[in-house]
């Protein structure tokens, strides 16, 4: 009856649960070391599972004091348990209560799974599997229950008492210094959305009228003394509930809705019913101590985490495997919110960054997985960018082949049909399905197959049939258990550009009113005809799908984009695909032909006097070249950082020269306007301001250091003080250590400042910088057990530094592998993370190869290796 906790759970081996648990009702005693928990669970056999099978409880590091059913204690005999389990092999075969009393040291967990202690205050997290650490249960999510919560604690260290759903009661115990609170959530939940807070807590609120008129009161806490610091957090709440009710008329249904910002969280939030608990990194935000980046992760996240209220909580999923069917739906969601709220092409082209930098790095890696997995060992390992930003980008192309009307009609219908419901991506399907008629069956290969498809396409003119035929072919490399591939299903957006930018009016009649072509066969051509003069094709507009393309465009060809192109996203990857080019041909010291550069630079050039002023943020994102990373990947294989970075130094360097002209007349004009707001114009001043000071600098390292030190010692926020330092960060001398003391006096009360100190210290691509790290893991502001700080010092070393982490003599990855090692005992889901940065190791040179094998054979002989961090390293190294 004890559950094998090292198997490997499959997709196919689903099935429902033998019993049900009606009501929770819990009652939890906080104390630091010993806290009580007493659970009385509802229990019945579920009609959909065997008739007589035990009752196997799931439970993690658990502390047994009693377990009672139907009111009776339970001799010994009668049961079996351990920390991970609690069974019982001949339940009774009717509705029984079971009443469980478990004790738990909150202090002691530094896994910051179940419940555990951040700064003093008490807190939870139980996706995926934490209530387990809390109780025992059927941990899984298909179990939905009506919880009941008492919390009770002293009232000096937790005044503030909060549960999922509904406040019912609240008051002291007499003749004692304790309170309690009680909270009913009347929606059946799975555990992974239970939560509980009690602590000492500041907050800001206000009250919010639903569209049907009812009153919820929202409220954010955060440590006191920080309220002020709360108020953006609690505007992007509110203009996530009113954007949810216009785009896809969801509706709050509690009568509270609280935010709590913890500064110890393994991810950066968690969409418990009514109780989000969020990392406070993603809540914190003042112009003095946040960027324009973090004001924009903060509000996407509290947007992502409310739209689970109905995408995640409201409709949940039956299994784990369909993470996917909330993740991935709720990213779209936050991703439209964000491009409504800011600018969509703008937002377009960041999207599309980072799916490249993180989800096509990891479709090319060892870790490879589809977007529904088969198979896992430890499913916190599959909290990816593929789950998540691949799964959205399903969601996306379904919206764009079926079209906004019906992609809308299909969502309701989703809704209606799986609320209160744990869901497969089955059922998402069959909505659309229905509402539109058509058999999505090939499209849904989506989720299954992994790997980045590659289209490849070639383009051929007649001139005099005014003809113009574009010949695809679409291949997916092998990943992992997928040793050959299907082809998928691909919207092509498509339009035709004359070379001098006039509009096209040729005609195809595989191509939609909407501009889509499909395709999806391993090969397939596409006619226009009355092409008057040869024209340049606008594949992939919008990054309509999430592949890889070859296109048989000259450099000339794609300058016309940029310069004309319609569509803004290729505009910008038009300016991308060159700058790739010349980047992979200087790295390999192939030849990159002078009047090429010069094209690409002049072009820029022209950019920047005719156009950036138009859309600064967008100016910014074309003048921003594709990263280390990016190009590593585009290479491919027997990669050598160092010359990636030499080459793009050199890049850099010949576009602000040639461009410093116009970069410097943008860097004046573009100075400081008054008071600072988060507003996307604004920050898109900013950024395109910054983008030219670190050009400037890059063609001229003395001037640039005394701008770059001037911007850092006058800045208003935190925004233009961080470019300005980064910017110092790439200039060797006494003016970068002066900043990096500086800044380290300046925020040494702040850890979520000091976190950007860490990470650009960390990203510094110099020999030493290995030396600074470790020297600054002495800081007394940095702590191994606190995720935030270990991210932004080691995480960013090995995520943010290609020519540090991967150095030739392998001591990037032996002190990443010892991190991983010493994080691993306390909390595997961080060590877990860190080791991913192994992801690329295979495209790497021989020698570099060789020691990154090394290193992660030294992790995998380990023998105390958690689930998490085992499962990555047999992974990789497979
Ligand atoms: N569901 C959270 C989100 O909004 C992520 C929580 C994942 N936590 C974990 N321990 N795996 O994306
Ligand atoms: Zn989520």
């Amino acid at each position: 009856m004890r559950p094998d906790e090292s198997k490997i759970i499959q997709l196919k081996d689903y099935r429902p649960s033998d019993f049900l648990i009606d009501r929770v009702e819990l009652d939890v005693r906080l104390d630091p070391h010993a806290t009580r928990v007493k659970a009385t669970l509802t229990i019945r056999p579920n009609p959909e599972g065997r008739a007589d099978a035990p009752l196997v409880l799931d439970g993690d590091e658990l502390n047994l004091r009693s377990v009672s059913l139907d009111g009776r204690a339970l001799p010994s005999g009668e049961y079996e348990t351990g920390p991970q389990f609690l069974s019982i092999s001949q339940p009774p075969r009717q509705a029984f209560t079971l009443e469980i009393e478990t004790e738990l040291d909150p202090t002691a967990n530094t896994k910051l799974m179940g419940l555990y202690r951040s700064s003093g205050n008490y807190c939870t997290q139980c996706e995926a599997d934490g209530f387990r650490r809390i109780t025992y249960f059927l941990d899984r999510p298909d179990i939905l229950s009506v919880y009941t919560t008492r919390i009770e604690a002293d009232r000096d260290e937790a005044p503030v008492l909060l549960g999922n759903g509904n406040p019912v009661e609240s008051g002291a115990i007499e003749g004692t210094n304790r309170h309690f609170a009680i909270w009913h959530d009347p929606h059946p939940k799975p555990s992974y959305l239970f939560a509980l807070v009690g602590g000492r807590l500041g907050h800001v609120g206000k009250s919010f009228t639903t569209m049907s008129g009812r009153a919820v009161r929202l409220k954010v806490y955060v440590e006191p003394g920080k309220e002020d610091r709360a108020h953006y957090a609690l505007d992007a709440l509110e203009r996530s509930m009113r954007w949810d009710e216009r785009v896809f008329g969801r509706e709050y249904d509690l009568d509270e809705f609280n935010i709590v910002a913890v500064s110890d969280f393994n991810m950066g939030a968690m969409e418990n019913k009514g109780l989000n608990i969020f990392n406070d990194k993603y809540v914190l935000a003042s112009p003095e101590t946040a960027t324009d980046a973090d004001y924009a992760n903060i509000e996407a996240i509290i947007a992502h985490e409310y739209f689970h209220n109905w995408s995640g909580n409201r409709v949940t999923c039956r299994d784990w495997f369909q993470l996917c069917l909330k993740e991935g739906l709720t990213v779209f969601r936050d991703q439209e919110f964000s491009s409504d709220e800011r600018s969509r092409p703008v937002h377009r082209i960041a999207e599309v960054k980072t799916l490249r930098a993180r989800q096509f790095a990891e479709d090319a890696s060892p870790l490879a997985h589809p977007v529904r997995p088969q198979q896992y060992r430890e499913i916190n390992n599959f909290y990816t960018a593929t789950v998540y930003e691949k799964g959205a980008e399903i969601v996306r192309m379904l919206k764009t082949i079926i079209g906004e009307g019906d992609f809308r009609r299909g969502m309701d219908l989703y809704f209606d049909r799986c609320d209160g419901t744990a869901a497969t991506v089955e059922n998402f399907l069959d909505a659309f399905a229905t509402v539109t008629g058509r058999d999505l069956s090939h499209f849904a290969r989506w989720y299954s197959q992994a790997g980045t498809p590659r289209v490849t396409i070639r383009s051929t003119y007649d001139e005099a049939a005014q003809t113009y035929r574009l010949d695809f072919a679409q291949a997916t490399a092998p990943t992992p258990g997928q040793p050959s591939k299907e082809p998928m299903a691909i919207p092509v957006a498509i339009g035709l550009v004359a070379q001098d930018g006039s509009s096209l009016t040729a005609t195809s009649e595989r191509v939609s009113p909407q501009g889509v072509f499909m395709l999806d066969r391993a090969q397939d051509s596409l006619s226009f005809s009355g092409v008057t003069s040869r024209p340049v094709p606008s594949v992939f507009r919008d990054f309509s799908a999430p592949v890889r393309t070859s296109l048989d465009l000259t450099n000339d060809d794609l300058l016309v984009l940029l310069r004309h192109d319609t569509d803004a996203f290729n505009r910008w990857q038009a300016a991308q695909t060159v700058a790739m080019r010349l980047l992979i041909g200087l790295a390999e010291r192939t030849s990159v032909p002078d009047g090429d550069f010069d094209r690409l630079a002049a072009a820029l050039r022209t950019f920047l006097e005719s156009d950036a002023r138009r859309d600064p943020a967008f100016a910014a994102l074309v003048l921003t070249l594709p990263n280390e990373a990016d190009v590593a990947q585009e290479i491919g294989a027997n990669v050598n950082p160092d010359a990636i970075h030499r080459a793009r130094r050199e890049l850099r360097r010949m576009i602000g020269t040639v461009c410093a002209e116009p970069l410097l007349q943008l860097y004046e004009e573009l100075a400081d306007q008054g008071p600072y707001s988060p507003d996307a114009a604004s920050a898109g001043r900013r950024s395109l301001r910054n983008v030219s000071l670190d050009l400037l600098a890059a063609a001229d390292a003395r001037q640039g250091e005394r701008r770059a030190q001037a911007q850092f010692e006058t800045a208003s926020n935190m925004t233009d003080r961080l470019a300005s330092f980064g910017v110092l960060m790439t200039l060797p001398g006494e003016a970068r250590e002066a900043a990096i003391a500086a800044f380290g006096r300046r925020y040494a009360d702040e850890p979520l400042v000091l976190d950007k100190w860490f990470t650009l210290q960390a990203s510094i691509q110099e020999d030493g910088t290995l030396d600074r790290v470790r020297r600054l893991m002495e800081h007394p502001a940095f702590s191994i057990s606190n995720p935030n700080r270990v991210r932004s010092l080691v995480g960013s070393f090995a995520m943010l530094n290609p020519t540090q982490f991967n150095r030739a003599d392998g001591q990037g990855y032996e002190f990443v592998a010892d991190m991983v090692l010493r994080v691993d005992p306390l909390n595997p889901q961080l060590a877990a993370r860190l080791l991913t940065a192994f992801g690329s190791w295979r495209i790497m040179e021989p020698e570099r190869l060789e020691r990154a094998r090394s290193a992660l054979r030294r992790i995998a002989q380990n023998a105390s290796l958690s689930r998490d961090v085992g499962d990555i390293v047999q992974r990789s190294l497979e």
